[in-house]
Order: C-alpha cells, then structure tokens, then sequence
C-alpha cells in the first residue's frame, strides 16, 4: 500500500509515518513546515527520528490545488492520512482565518483529489475539542457536537460534516479520528507537558487552568497510532471514532508524575479557565475497541518516555 501522510513532519504523522514503514507499506508525506512552532524539531523528525526509513517527502502547501494535483498525479496514492492542520485551540482565538483556510479549505482540496484519483480510503483528524462543553461523560460519538467553543473546534467539526458529503455523495471511504490530548517522544511545544517540563527544568512557573479543576483523556503516542492504523485498515464507509487513554487523568496527577519524573517541584501559577478551553474531557473508546484497539500506556509510563526523549533531544543533563 501506498499511504499519503499529510502534515508527515508533525508530531502524530510522524510517528504514523514510521510504523507503517515498519510493516512495509509505502510512504508519502506533505508538510510545509510552518512556523506554529519551531520548524526544526519538524525537520529533527523527518531527519532524525526517520532516519534511515525510506520516504517521498514534499514539501508543500494542502491549500495549493496544483501542488497537490501534481503530487497525487505522480505519486499512485492507495489511502490517506490527512493529518495536517493549524492545531491548538488557543491559537486559533488569535487568527480564526488561517484556521478556517487550512483546517476547511485545505481538506476540501485533499476530498476533491481523493475522488478524482479513487483513493480507498481516507483517515483524517478531528478532535476531542468539538464536543465543547458537553456535560454527559464519557463523550460518545452520538452525543450532539454543534455547540463549539473555539474556532479551532469549529473547523474540525466542519471537516467531519464536509467529509460526510463526499462518503455520500461520491462514496469515499472516509474515517474521522476525535483525538483526545495526545503526549509522547517528539511531541508539541504548545502542549501541557512540553511546556510543564521545560518552565520546571529551567525554574520558571507553569500556568495550571482553572486552578488545577481539570481532567483529560491523555493519549498516548503510541496508541494513538495503533489506533489510526486500525482505521486506516478497516476501510469503513463514513465513520467518527474516539480515540482517547481509557483512563482520566486529574491535570494535578499529571504534574505530580512530571515532578516525580523530574525529581523536581513545579511552581505553580493557579489561573482561571482560560477561553476556549474546557475543564473535562472524557472518552467513550468503545466504537474503536470493537475493532480490536485498545490503548495500553499508562501515564506514568508516557510521561517517562517523553521526559527521556526531552533530556535527551536538548541535552539536559540533571
Ligand atoms: N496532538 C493532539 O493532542 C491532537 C488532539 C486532537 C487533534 N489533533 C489533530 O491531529 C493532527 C496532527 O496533530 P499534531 O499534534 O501532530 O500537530 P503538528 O502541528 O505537530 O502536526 C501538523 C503538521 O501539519 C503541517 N501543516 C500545517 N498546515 C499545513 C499546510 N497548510 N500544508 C501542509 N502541511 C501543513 C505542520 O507543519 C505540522 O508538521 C492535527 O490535525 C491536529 O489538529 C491533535
């Protein structure tokens, strides 16, 4: 098989990218290695981390019809795995239109494409984030999702409901993935336990929403891509799953397990809820375990793996 990896240099592509090359498929990626965070730890992960692995890179704007066009022209795509977006609810508070324009218009490019070439299949990332403040726990993939909170949201709500004009419309396969807070080696420096691990290491205070009254479904990198996998290969018709760690995480055990990994005390900045954000979220994994996944990292485990990467990746010696 010949898998497309849109956004192949970011955090969760990337690992995408090198366990299907482990089981042999091919692999293309597109990636324009913008600057949302430090281009280079994009490329440190095309370089590095897939060192050795064998791969078409190009690099790219999804937004540009003929890039994109030559691309799938020359390349014979088989499935797609349509990652690449602006992500980071905060953010997206700041510059609503890039996040329209990549998150919408750029998956409508990819649609439009994966038609007029006949893909068989196509994986793409929603977000925990559509399900905004909704109250029932766990979040099930029936509860009501029209109510966002973020325009970061709303654009992966909008790719969830434009996908589904093109499964009935045109009868591409297409899978939305709802990620719940990801974490891992080569993760995001926007994220909760980048930040928390670098403002601890170097005795800056890390700023703890909501006074610490939070909780997340944190996910694992790795089960994050057993689980994309498992949709990839199950090629069903129009799906939305959850893919979350089948335990939620008070956001004061996380830096507990941070601090004892660290052998270090963060100082705090308790603040409010800050806008766009949500205090809970919660995953109903079922849907996805019927297929067979199911996550196995505990955080204790996740969080050592990140922080060995991290003192590894920058040279820390404590
Ligand atoms: N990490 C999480 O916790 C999480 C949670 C929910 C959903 N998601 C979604 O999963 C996907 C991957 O997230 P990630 O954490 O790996 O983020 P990431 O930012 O590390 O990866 C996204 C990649 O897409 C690339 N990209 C962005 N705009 C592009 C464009 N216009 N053309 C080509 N490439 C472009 C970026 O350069 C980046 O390398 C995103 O769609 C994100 O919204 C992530």
């Amino acid at each position: 098989m010949k898998i497309l990896i849109t956004g192949g240099a970011g955090f969760i592509g990337s690992a995408i990218a090198k366990k299907l090359m482990d089981r042999g498929d091919d692999v293309v990626i597109i990636d324009n290695f913008n600057e949302y965070y430090d281009p280079q730890l994009k490329h440190d992960r095309i370089n590095i981390f897939l060192d050795g692995y064998d791969f078409e890179l190009y690099e790219g704007d999804i937004q540009d019809v003929d890039f994109c066009g030559s691309m799938f022209k020359k390349e014979k795509i088989d499935k797609i795995i349509h990652l690449a977006a602006m992500a980071g609810v905060r953010n997206s508070l700041k510059d609503p239109m890039l996040y329209e324009e990549v998150n919408v218009m750029g998956t409508i490019v990819l649609l439009d494409l994966s038609v007029k070439h006949k893909i068989k299949n196509f994986v793409y990332a929603s977000s925990s984030s559509v399900y905004g403040n909704n109250k029932k726990v766990p979040f099930s993939e029936e509860d009501r999702v029209d109510t966002p909170i973020s325009p970061y949201a709303a654009t992966k709500r909008a790719d969830e409901l434009i996908a589904h004009v093109y499964s009935h419309i045109y009868g591409l396969k297409t899978t939305g993935l709802r990620y719940f807070t990801v974490y891992g080696p080569w993760g995001r420096p926007d994220m909760a336990l980048f930040l928390f691990t670098k403002n601890i290491l170097e005795n800056k205070p890390i700023n703890v929403n909501n006074h610490g009254e939070m909780s997340r479904n944190f996910t694992y990198i790795d089960d994050i891509v057993s689980g994309t996998i498992t949709a990839l290969d199950a090629d069903l018709d129009y799906e939305i799953m959850n893919i979350g760690g089948d335990k939620e995480e008070s956001l004061m055990r996380f830096i507990k397990v941070i601090e004892k990994n660290l052998g270090k005390k963060a100082k705090k900045n308790m603040r409010p809820m800050q806008p766009g954000d949500v205090p809970s979220t919660v995953a109903d994994i079922s849907k996805l375990r019927k297929l067979g996944w199911k996550p196995t990292t505990k955080i204790d485990d996740g969080i050592k793996n990140f922080i060995d990467w991290y003192k590894g990746y920058f040279k820390v010696n404590n």
